[in-house]
């Protein structure tokens, strides 16, 4: 700790060594707040580092696990305005590395999105898509490559035909055609982008075939199996969750070998947590992400960007409330991001400044913990989420 004095006028400055190492000046400034008792200091700066940017609610599945089983939200594609609203306000934030296309919906159902990622790549960003797989067609793909596109999302969950239709309700051959294309092309062409990763939602029904899936993503020259755990928004996907309160057996590991430029490297399954640990770390908050809803509405992850019930850990039916922070029709998003109330809220989740439900005796009966609301009066809560704990994961 430094300790640091008032001058003869009763001023307070930082230490210039303090305010250099984090890249402040004397003319920094900083949003003054209170937690238990000290003075929190934060910085006031337009330093977001990743934009999720959902394009459409709509999707062309209507896969088992998904969110949009259980919502009444409306299945909307994102207008223009928005969009341009959201480009604006890119150069505005200039340590912004990536856009990541995806969010609760199938982006490239949306009629424009060849061309919103030609807009993000203009200005210089990384993109990562996320999709189904089901439209990659010969010319998407094609666009994907021209563009420069860095990293594809596919998520496949089953590596049997049967076990994959049963969740996602279209054929795996499908999907698995248009990555062989994609493959194909990248070989011909001598380009290693996009690189692919496959993601896995893992339940008691299909966990047997992930070796499967394994052996496809090896097999498809993918660098990453992203596996997650499932977020239970139904009393079916509840009973087919995997992990629990206490400690269970991690799921698998593995690697294989993948060419990227002109280096061998592994590919790499990431496994999420088994069960409910004192650690908790908000990925979204961390990496310095934000998530534009299809309606302009900015959220700090994808856990609050929509109104829908879920079960916790230990099997509480919770609601949670969509929350945002602004919307960029309304305000533009730099200012989103700078704002006192977004401010506050990252400083508490990166301090997670919130109690622990599952720990707790009032757990099974807590109306608060039912609404997403904590005891401790920072609302919304991050106290019961499984995003902070490492078994919900996303690319
Ligand atoms: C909602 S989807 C949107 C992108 C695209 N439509 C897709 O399916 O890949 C984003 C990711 O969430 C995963 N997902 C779907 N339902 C889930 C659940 N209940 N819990 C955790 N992840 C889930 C999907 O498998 C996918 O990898
Ligand atoms: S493809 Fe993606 S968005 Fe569509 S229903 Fe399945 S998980 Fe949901
Ligand atoms: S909100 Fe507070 S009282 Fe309620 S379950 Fe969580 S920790 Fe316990
Ligand atoms: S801890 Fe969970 S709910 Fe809180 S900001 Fe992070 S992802 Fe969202």
């Amino acid at each position: 700790m430094t300790e640091i004095t008032p001058d003869q006028n009763g001023e307070l400055k930082l230490p210039d060594g303090f305010l250099e190492r984090r890249n402040l000046t004397s003319q920094s400034r900083f949003w003054l707040d209170e937690r238990g008792g000290d003075l929190i200091l934060t910085p006031v700066r337009p330093d977001a580092r990743k934009l999720y940017i959902e394009v459409t609610t709509a999707c062309n599945l209507n896969c088992l696990t998904c969110i949009r089983n259980s919502w009444t939200d409306p299945h909307r594609h994102m207008d223009e305005q928005t969009f341009r609203h959201i480009l604006e306000g890119i150069p505005k934030l200039p340590e912004l590395e990536r856009v990541i296309f995806t969010s609760f919906g199938e982006p490239l159902v949306h009629p424009d999105l060849i061309g919103m990622i030609a807009a993000v790549r203009e200005l210089g960003l990384d993109v990562t898509l996320g999709s189904n797989g089901l439209l990659l067609s010969d010319d998407v793909c094609r666009k994907l490559i021209s563009l420069g596109v860095d990293q594809l999302v596919v998520s496949i969950d089953g590596g049997k035909p049967e076990t994959y239709k049963g969740i996602r309700g279209t054929q795996l051959q499908k999907i698995i055609d248009n990555l062989e294309n994609l493959k194909k092309l990248k070989m011909d062409l001598q380009v290693t982008k996009p690189t692919l990763a496959v993601e896995f939602v893992a339940l008691e029904s299909n966990l047997h075939e992930l070796t499967d899936v394994l052996n496809l993503s090896s097999a498809l020259h993918a660098a990453r199996l992203i596996v997650s755990h499932v977020l239970p928004y139904t009393a079916e996907l509840n009973a087919e969750k995997l992990y629990g309160y206490g400690p269970r057996e991690p799921l698998f590991s593995g690697s294989w070998p993948v060419q990227s430029d002109v280096w061998l490297r592994w590919g790499v399954v990431e496994t999420p947590r088994m069960s409910w640990g004192a650690e908790r770390r908000c990925r979204f908050v961390q990496d310095k992400s934000l998530v534009v809803n299809w309606n302009g509405n900015v959220s700090p992850c994808y856990a609050l960007s929509h109104s829908y019930d879920y079960y916790t850990v230990d099997g509480v039916l919770k609601h949670v409330g969509e929350h945002s922070f602004g919307n960029v029709n309304e305000q533009p998003l730099e200012e989103i991001w700078m704002n006192q109330e977004y401010s506050r809220f990252r400083s508490n989740v990166r301090a997670f400044h919130f109690p622990s439900c599952p720990d707790c005796d009032l757990r099974e009966t807590c109306d608060l913990r039912q609404n997403n609301e904590a005891c401790w009066g920072l609302n919304p809560s991050c106290a019961d989420c499984l995003w902070a704990q490492d078994i919900v994961r996303c690319p």
